[in-house]
């Protein structure tokens, strides 16, 4: 909290346009749009089944309750929050205590269950899909015109950093949702992947247009090698050579429109996050990392715990420290912790084309 007393200082002795400038140099703002992986709470204030607001979600969360993070405890938003040196994690965007100063945080648009289609998640019914959470950013950006004028707000969108985590739920909660889903009488595999690499680029396109100058896009993880895959789909614990297909005919062409799009601009707008890299040293090597398993999830039921919900009533582990997924599909707060270390400092390997850390010390030259 402390910054916010410092700039609630600021309002009395200097007056309200140098507290926008002040807030917005002193702490980099942060939004974070997507899917299940990045949400914090948004699907909690909406009438859908995709929601974490029962425990054990948020076992290890300093508060020992549900908050809507798919996780043990925080996710990647908090850690790159922590990253940046940030005073407290955004809030999600339909939380009511979202006001006032605590807008020049940022805020976190994402909402499980939603992909880059219009059409991935129906069955959650209603969630945020992504032009409707672009739209919101607009709408942010007018409140927080109101209360620090348009030439502030200009500068703290455009000095944002920005995540979006996109892409899995197309094939896991569309295409591959049914035996034959519409989408996959549609299009072959390559097609799919063609077109939904097209739609991401006009969403990304879409985001830098509406003052987006910092992007983290993470890639999909090893789709075929979650829990829930292993439990469904594999034979002897191998990941699905299905999905991992699709992650790997999905992951370089998003590189390729990372590379388009910044090429257009002419500036390192889009950084890409190799997410999937990232998860497969787990899995090639959990003990390497602390982990007594990359294949069994910490919390659930079935083989690799990786059938249906994680609910009171499953199977819980004692230490979830040591488990790389902490429900069938999304890490553990550990495993969370180590990709957001990735993110800030990984080679190129893991950052096309730099790191978290290299950003920050670029961009603290500009200012
Ligand atoms: C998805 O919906 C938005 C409006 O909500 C629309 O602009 C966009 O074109 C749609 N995408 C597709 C692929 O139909
Ligand atoms: C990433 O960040 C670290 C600083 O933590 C830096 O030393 C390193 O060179 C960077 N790596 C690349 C490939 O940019």
């Amino acid at each position: 909290m402390a910054s916010y007393m410092t700039s609630a200082c600021y309002i009395i002795v200097l007056g309200i346009s140098v507290v926008g400038l002040k807030g917005a140099e002193a702490q980099r703002a942060f939004f974070v749009f997507g899917d299940s992986l990045v949400d914090n709470g948004n699907n909690d204030f909406l009438a859908t089944t995709a929601r974490a607001d029962a425990p054990p979600y948020g076992i290890d969360y300093p508060t020992r309750t549900a908050t809507g993070r798919f996780s043990n405890g925080y996710n990647i938003p908090d850690f790159i929050s922590q990253a940046i040196g940030a005073a407290e994690s955004t809030l999600p965007y339909l939380d009511p205590q979202l006001n006032g100063e605590r807008l020049l945080v940022g805020a976190n648009f994402a909402s499980a269950g939603i992909g880059i289609l219009n059409d991935t998640g129906i069955q959650f019914v209603n969630i945020i899909r992504i032009y409707r959470q672009l739209q919101y950013w607009e709408e942010y950006q007018q409140r927080v015109s109101a209360l620090i004028g348009p030439e502030q707000t200009e500068r703290l969108i455009n000095g944002a950093l920005v995540l979006i985590t996109l892409g899995g739920n197309d094939f896991v909660n569309n295409y591959y949702l049914v035996p034959y889903s519409a989408r996959s009488r549609q299009y072959n595999l390559p097609n799919y992947v063609k077109y939904i690499i097209s739609e991401y680029k006009k969403i990304l396109r879409r985001l830098y247009e509406i003052g987006a100058r910092r992007v983290l896009v993470t890639g999909t993880g090893p789709l075929g090698c979650v829990p829930a895959e292993l439990a469904q789909r594999s034979t002897n614990g191998e990941c699905s050579a299905e999905l991992q297909r699709a992650a790997s005919l999905f992951n370089p062409q998003l590189v390729q429109i990372i590379k388009e799009l910044n090429s257009e601009i002419g500036s390192d707008v889009f950084v890409g996050v190799n997410t999937q890299q990232m998860h497969i040293d787990f899995i090639n090597n959990p003990q390497q990392y602390g982990f007594i398993t990359s294949k069994v999830a910490c919390c659930g039921q079935g083989p690799y715990n990786g059938i249906g919900l994680c609910t009171v009533a499953s199977n819980l582990c004692p230490n979830r420290d040591v488990y790389a997924f902490w429900d069938a599909f999304h890490p553990s707060e550990r495993a969370c912790s180590l990709i957001a270390r990735q993110i800030l400092s990984g080679t190129s390997e893991y950052m096309y084309p730099m790191n978290l850390s290299t950003i920050l010390a670029l961009d603290s030259k500009k200012n």
